[in-house]
């Protein structure tokens, strides 16, 4: 615990306060996958249509994060384990501000998804599955890094030479190969929605 640290939680205005300003209420959407498996894109066909109508959203993705604030770790267990509990700390804090995020992270592990989970906390989480098979990202491969991965030019990649364990109940599975685009947006907004 920090020593010398002082919040002022109770003098600032409340989330309650915040959400009825804006008319919504703040959740967490957390897309987990490989790379390449869809989440980005998901993520941004939902914004587009929460902000249609009239929902403040905000997307926190694995590559600008990285780029940014977390521009410091790499992909070591313990790098993407930090990489999550900052992401979830900052999701956190939107969340509260009574904005649907939808956070765009590999998140490959159990452990690192009940991280965030802890952070945000279970009445504001839910987990979408991105579950396009390995062999599909690996075809796709939009950053040409599978190919890396392969020859070893990449180390420690998820799906070929770092685990991804695949998530054992999450509030939706969806696999791009088999769905469209916009039946997996429709299906992330109905999940929304419902809450
Ligand atoms: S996580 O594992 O820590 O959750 P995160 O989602 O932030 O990963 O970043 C994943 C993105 O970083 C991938 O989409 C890919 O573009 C890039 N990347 C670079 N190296 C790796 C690697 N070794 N494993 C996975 N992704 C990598």
């Amino acid at each position: 615990m920090a020593e010398n640290i002082y919040p002022i939680y109770d003098q600032m205005m409340t989330r309650a306060e915040k959400e009825e300003l804006l008319h919504q209420q703040g959740l967490m959407v957390w897309f987990t996958g490989l790379s390449g498996s869809g989440k980005s894109t998901i993520a941004m066909g939902v914004e587009r249509e929460l902000h249609k109508r009239g929902i403040l959203c905000r997307i926190l993705d694995g590559d600008n994060i990285r780029a940014g604030i977390n521009s410091n770790l790499g992909f070591s267990a313990e790098d993407r384990k930090e990489n999550i509990r900052r992401i979830a700390e900052i999701g956190k804090l939107f969340v509260q501000t009574g904005v649907v995020t939808l956070a765009c992270f590999v998140s490959p592990t159990n452990d690192i998804r009940r991280l965030a989970r802890e952070i945000i906390g279970e009445e504001d989480f839910r987990e979408v599955f991105v579950s396009t098979p390995l062999e599909v990202c690996e075809q796709r491969d939009v950053k040409g890094l599978y190919a890396k991965a392969r020859k070893g030019e990449v180390k420690a990649f998820t799906g070929i030479s770092a685990p991804f364990e695949a998530p054992a109940h999450p509030n939706l599975t969806l696999d791009t190969s088999q769905m469209t685009l916009k039946e997996e947006v429709e299906a992330v907004i109905e999940l929304i929605m419902n809450t």
